[in-house]
């Protein structure tokens, strides 16, 4: 059905079942001007800011300062600056905005960020993950003279982290004009009460904003599915609005409703539309999903009456040589590696992601625990969130709530990581936690009861001030694998989550023998720490850990042996900026990710992969580059096979299979240069062969891209993987080129990583070297459509160079 609607001078159409185009939505992500400037100040109106450098949000600046070991954010933030940084945008509202109300979102700005329009300081926002509106309205000019807006970011008290946070506006920025009766901020609340087979019931409470004298309008909600078909509508015709903001609420049924799942995950929309008379006054769009779940204390959690375990893991907000500064693609990419490997879940650890992450999660199907904060009242870092925890947490975990409420994937609440709150003294004299557990979910309880509360807790025993506050629905134990077994007999009726586990740490391509020895690292952390280990490595066989963690496969053993253990979260998904645990300086980014900070996997991926997707999976590692005579152990990752052969150079060195409860097979190999090849069977047929050969000297450069073709837009990437092979095309295993790179066309170099924990080399720039034989190069669209020729060279390899699209 197509309507038109009027508003004062913009005259937009619709179909009923399409975005928003009544309410005028712009991203305002581009034109700004940026300044890296602690002393001086420029809120005012008018300031000369000609020579300062023009950028596009989202933006991170500390992505772009050097290494360096002095910074005051420590390597447990990236040792990377933070500082003081100043934005400035220029803007003209057409004279249609006169009458209108003029919101500005900001998703997320890493921290204490201060607003000012024309002059006029419309607000302060302390929290750098939390997103937030400012109404501007009453100082801007509609009359076709200029607004300037800016934006004071202060990330200068450190440490404020105990990871890299990134700074600046690093998430997106809109610019929204409505009607003076509008969908409030975050204005709908869509569940589904009744959901089976035959029907849904879909509640909608949508909450209307009246600015002017309007006393009555329409509310029309239609709901369309995953094709655009109108599915559902209610109409509430005359809705008093009395107050500033009326709430009303509708329920509607629809039938043979499509269930969201982790496999199926299907969308609708509700589409909201406020009318007086018969013309427009605002329309609003919120996807959402129809599904059910449950966390049971015998039988853990299901989704739609299926039970499955959580398999999931923790990530940090930061896209590695991408920074903070958010971006969409990067972030499909990220997830589209952990699904490749079975991962069913994200915890947005340890703080409330992006919003694009929850869209992605929603349309790919990733379940999400949702959490707030790190730390609460006690601190962690001298300036971190605490200073500000009893002005602001009430609004902050609302804001969250709120925003996020209305995404499928969401299924838990984490009111907090690792609270030392949970410690309540020798004798429990220290009560705070309980009441502050209590009163977070009181909040979150006001805000949406479908989802149970969590907390992730590293002292998962009693007493636990905030296990004993009763106010968890699902208990939460970071770590402590050893104790899962008796968590019945602890906790009587509770249910159960492992919020955080393993807490491995690997670095890609790096073996240290022999590989059945386990390595708890660090030993201590009051004296310089380096076991032996001066390259700042750490095994990727799964045989090293952070002594309060274990390797992957100890945890995964427990969680797959219980039914009422309803999964976990693993520390973690992708390696991250900061926290290079059990290393100091110059090691500057984490060992914890089953993928490295570039995207690639660590061998541990195929542990995964083999146990979570139904994928075969044959991987054998090591590399085949030794010294004559080592004794090297190659251990195999397989599936949909009952047994493994290992040859060398043609010949057997024995057939194994997995006994007990083992995940892998192994043998102690004395090298010989060559192939080594391994063949998985079932009932003597071949499922799988996978060979890895001796490489020769680096000889050539192969680049490869993730997608050939990206959008035109500005903002998509493609990631190109740089490989040094030998003559014969062999991967090098330990290739560290140095690549020069060369971009021409419509694109252009934004990141550059290797996935080294240690390597300084800046991310940005046209050269990088390459780190176990791999490199990645992440190159942006510049907006114009047309080819991306990408270069690249070293001494004394041979260069290569692949051609893109821009469409
Ligand atoms: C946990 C903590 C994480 C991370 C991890 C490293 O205790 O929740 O944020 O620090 O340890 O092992």
């Amino acid at each position: 059905m197509k309507k038109i609607f009027l508003l004062a001078g913009i005259v937009i159409s619709m179909m009923a079942a399409a975005q928003t185009h009544i309410r005028y939505i712009e991203n305002f992500d581009n034109g700004w001007k940026f300044i890296l400037d602690s002393v001086n100040e420029y809120s005012a109106a008018n300031v000369n800011d000609t020579a300062w450098r023009n950028l596009n949000l989202p933006h991170d600046w500390s992505i772009e300062f050097a290494f360096d070991k002095n910074s005051p954010t420590g390597v447990g933030g990236g040792a990377l600056h933070g500082g003081v940084g100043w934005y400035r945008k220029t803007f003209t509202l057409p004279e249609a905005s006169s009458n209108k109300q003029v919101l500005i979102d900001f998703d997320g700005v890493y921290m204490n960020s201060s607003v000012w329009v024309n002059g006029h300081k419309v607000g302060f926002h302390p929290y750098g993950y939390t997103s937030f509106r400012y109404n501007l309205t009453p100082y801007l000019h509609v009359d076709g003279t200029p607004n300037t807006i800016a934006v004071k970011v202060d990330n200068s008290k450190q440490p404020n982290s105990r990871w890299y946070s990134g700074s600046g506006i690093y998430r997106n920025v809109w610019l929204t004009i409505t009607n003076p009766v509008y969908v409030d901020h975050w204005g709908t609340y869509v569940t589904t009460p009744v959901v089976n087979n035959a029907s849904a019931t879909v509640q909608v409470n949508t909450s209307i904003c009246r600015a002017d004298t309007l006393h009555k309008v329409t509310l029309n909600t239609v709901i369309v599915d995953d094709k655009g078909n109108k599915v559902a509508h209610k109409i509430n015709t005359l809705v008093e609005l009395n107050d500033s903001v009326t709430n009303v609420s509708q329920q509607l049924t629809l039938t043979n409703p499509k269930l969201w799942s982790v496999n199926h995950p299907v969308l609708y929309k509700v589409i909201t539309t406020l009318l007086d008379g018969k013309s427009g006054l605002d329309d609003y769009v919120t996807p959402f999903g129809i599904r059910t779940f449950g966390f049971d204390a015998n039988n853990g959690f299901s989704l739609n009456g299926e039970h499955f375990k959580i398999n999931g893991v923790c990530n940090h907000h930061d896209l590695g040589c991408l920074g903070a500064a958010v971006n969409r693609r990067a972030l499909e990419r990220q997830l589209e590696i952990l699904k490749g490997m079975g991962v069913n879940a994200i915890r947005t650890s340890h703080n409330p992601p992006a919003p694009e992450l929850l869209n992605l999660c929603d349309s790919m199907g990733l379940l999400v625990m949702d959490e707030a904060f790190d730390m609460w009242k006690k601190q962690k870092n001298p300036y971190d969130y605490h200073l500000y925890w009893d002005e602001w947490h009430e609004k902050d975990l609302r804001s969250q709530v709120m925003r996020d409420r209305n995404h499928p994937s969401v299924i838990i609440w984490s009111i907090g990581n690792e609270i030392p709150e949970q410690w309540g003294g020798k004798n429990g004299e220290d009560s705070s936690g309980k009441m502050i557990a209590r009163e977070l979910a009181d909040i979150v309880r006001s805000l949406d009861t479908t989802r149970p509360i969590t907390a992730a807790n590293n002292n998962p025993e009693p007493p636990n001030m905030i296990i004993e506050s009763g106010a968890l629905d699902l208990i939460g134990y970071n770590y402590h694998h050893q104790l899962y077994a008796a968590f019945p007999q602890t906790y009587p009726g509770k249910k159960f989550i492992a919020t955080e586990t393993v807490s491995a740490l690997e670095t890609r391509g790096h073996y240290d023998m022999p590989s059945d020895s386990i390595r708890r690292w660090p030993v201590r952390w009051d004296i310089p720490f380096n076991n032996g280990n001066p390259d700042l490595t750490c095994s990727a066989y799964d045989n090293c850990s952070a002594p309060w963690g274990s390797t992957h496969e100890e945890t995964w053993k427990v969680i797959k042996k219980y039914n009422f253990l309803s999964g976990q979260f693993i520390w973690t998904g992708f390696d991250y900026l900061g926290e290079p645990t059990p290393y100091g300086w110059p090691a500057r980014s984490s060992y914890f990710g089953i993928v490295d900070l570039a995207g690639f996997p660590k061998d541990i991926y195929y542990m995964y992969k083999s146990e979570w997707t139904n994928e075969p999976v044959l991987h054998i590692f090591p590399h085949w580059n030794w010294k004559v005579g080592d004794t090297v152990d190659v251990w195999a990752y397989y599936n949909h096979a009952d047994e493994v052969e290992l040859f060398l150079n043609g010949k057997s060195l024995g057939k194994k299979h997995k006994e007990g409860d083992s995940l892998h097979v192994w043998w102690r190999v004395v090298y010989q240069p060559g192939t080594l090849k391994a063949i998985s069977t079932e009932n003597g047929k071949t499922v799988l062969t996978q060979e890895i050969k001796t490489a020769g000297a680096p000889a050539k450069i192969v680049l490869k891209a993730d997608r050939n073709t990206i959008h035109a837009d500005g903002k998509d990437l493609s990631f190109v993987t740089v490989t040094v092979v030998d003559k014969d095309g062999n991967t090098v295993p330990y290739a560290d080129n140095l690549i020069y790179y060369n971009i021409t066309g419509q694109g252009s170099i934004v990141g550059l990583d290797n996935g080294q924990q240690t390597d300084l080399e800046p991310f940005k720039g046209t050269q990088h070297k390459t780190f176990n034989g791999l490199g990645l190069c992440v190159v942006q669209s510049n907006g114009a459509k047309g080819d991306i020729t990408l270069q690249a060279s070293a001494d004394g390899l041979q260069g290569a160079s692949i051609v893109m699209k821009a469409l």
